[in-house]
């Protein structure tokens, strides 16, 4: 349509043809087009329904649509860049194949409340396929916690040995990033399932439409109260873009942890071949670039989100091209949410695979036992600060002796304190010192199967 009838008799002369390409955003916005076609044939039902047109003629319009549909999934409709956009490219056709009345679906509707609603109805899906995808996350790891609740992992602050945890407890921290995740969307979804159709380019309309009817036929909760901030508003865009980069966050912090227990140094994992890959020039090579890609496409994310808080900031009601920019950030926002989502997913249930015997050697050969060395005397009336530097001094005794803390015998540690008796052995063993931390949403294992339990049910709800 890049010709001047695309726009009223007022123009004269087509576009400048790099200019038309400039404008045109049909390469991305096709990807709305059955949401476009549903949000039309929604408006042509309403437009008969109000006696706007006649009820022979929303028919049409619904069956010409219905068509267009069918020739999109067929491969048969291809509109390009003189088209300008997706509406545009779909009224067009949609004249070619039913005539004068194909003209009539414009009416009462402005591309400004039509490209709200279809960018609406398609995070509305999206929204729900990444829940769906989170479920999935949530239920790999939850599988995974319950076969290593006995199973020990060194717990780090500050990337330091802290205290041994159960590995399951370690996971389950991630399942409730995730659930919080889940949770947000369903809330996002809230702000994004209200209907703008009707708002026309941004004052209403002079036809006696029905808003409520649209938006009933839609599937959508309730309908924006005023036009001009139904044909404006980008919150929901902004708010699904920042529910999105809280999930990429969670998943490259997972993502950074399996980098590092794949490495030499630590040990922790094995990454199957299935999910690694090897390098070009060094043979003995086994990378991990599922997480390594997950970490590095989590920068994109925050991109849109920023992009788009600044496409939004300073801008006049109501309607601005500006607004055009918002398609592509949420498409890429989605569609890098949905396979960073999916590749971990398939990490975690197949690629990788715990070190258990290295993992229970790791909480033997450090001091991360000495917490509870405090713990021991301060059970037995020693103030707490006065047994945290008395187990500071034998830590300090012990490494320049190069040994443990298991390795004192009874009698030096009744040198230190006559309160040590030979129950202080099993207080330090590492599955004692996890399993003693029973205080609720600790790592103790008794905690872990209540958490499991729990997990299960919120799944399963
Ligand atoms: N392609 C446009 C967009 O994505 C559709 C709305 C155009 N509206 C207008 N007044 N030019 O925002």
């Amino acid at each position: 349509m890049n010709n001047p009838q695309t726009w009223s008799q007022r123009f004269e002369s087509a576009l400048h043809p790099a200019i038309a390409r400039f404008n045109a955003s049909i390469d991305f916005d096709i990807q709305l087009i059955e949401y476009d076609i549903t949000g039309s044939q929604a408006h042509a039902q309403m437009l008969a329904h109000t006696k706007i047109i006649a009820i022979a003629e929303a028919e049409q319009l619904v069956t010409g649509l219905e068509q267009i549909r069918q020739e999109y999934r067929q491969g048969k409709f291809n509109p390009g860049i003189d088209a300008e956009d997706v509406h545009f490219a779909v009224e067009k056709r949609l004249t070619e194949i039913i005539g004068d009345v194909g003209k009539k679906l414009h009416t009462a509707r402005s591309r400004n409340d039509q490209v709200g609603t279809d960018t609406r109805l398609y995070l509305r899906d999206q929204i729900q396929n990444i829940r769906q995808q989170l479920r999935e996350f949530q239920n790999v790891l939850l599988d995974i916690a319950q076969e290593h609740v006995e199973t020990l992992i060194p717990g780090y602050t500050h990337l330091q040995r802290a205290q041994p945890l159960s590995l399951a407890h370690h996971l389950l921290a991630y399942f409730q990033m995730a659930q919080r995740d889940w949770e947000r969307l369903a809330d996002v979804y809230r702000r994004v399932n209200i209907s703008p159709l009707g708002c026309g380019a941004l004052a209403g309309t002079t036809f006696p439409i029905d808003r409520h009817y649209t938006a009933k036929l839609l599937d959508f909760d309730q309908v924006y109260a005023n036009s001009l901030d139904g044909v404006s508003d980008r919150d929901f865009a902004i708010e699904f873009l920042g529910a999105a980069s809280l999930i990429m966050v969670h998943l490259s912090r997972l993502a950074e942890e399996i980098i590092l227990w794949s490495s030499e140094e630590f040990q922790f994992i094995t990454l199957k071949d299935s999910c690694a890959t090897g390098s070009s020039i060094m043979p003995q090579k086994k990378n991990p670039d599922v997480p390594e890609l997950v970490r590095g496409k989590t920068g994109r994310v925050f991109g849109h989100l920023q992009a788009l808080l600044v496409v939004m900031k300073g801008l006049p009601l109501a309607y601005n091209k500006d607004l055009q920019e918002d398609k592509e950030a949420i498409f890429d926002g989605v569609n890098t949410v949905k396979s960073c989502l999916a590749a971990m997913t398939i990490l975690l249930k197949e690629g990788l695979e715990f070190r258990t015997q290295r993992l229970a050697q790791a909480v033997t050969e450090d001091f991360s036992n000495a917490t509870d060395v405090a713990d021991y005397l301060a059970a037995k009336g020693v103030p707490f600060r006065e047994a945290y530097h008395l187990v500071g001094k034998v830590v300090r005794t012990c490494m320049t002796a190069g040994k443990l803390l298991k390795d004192l015998q009874l009698e030096e540690w009744q040198e230190l304190h006559p309160a040590f008796s030979d129950d202080i052995y099993e207080a330090i063993s590492p599955r004692q010192v996890v399993a003693a931390r029973n205080s609720y949403g600790g790592t103790g294992f008794e905690q872990i199967h209540h958490s499991i339990t729990t997990a299960r049910h919120q799944l399963n709800s």
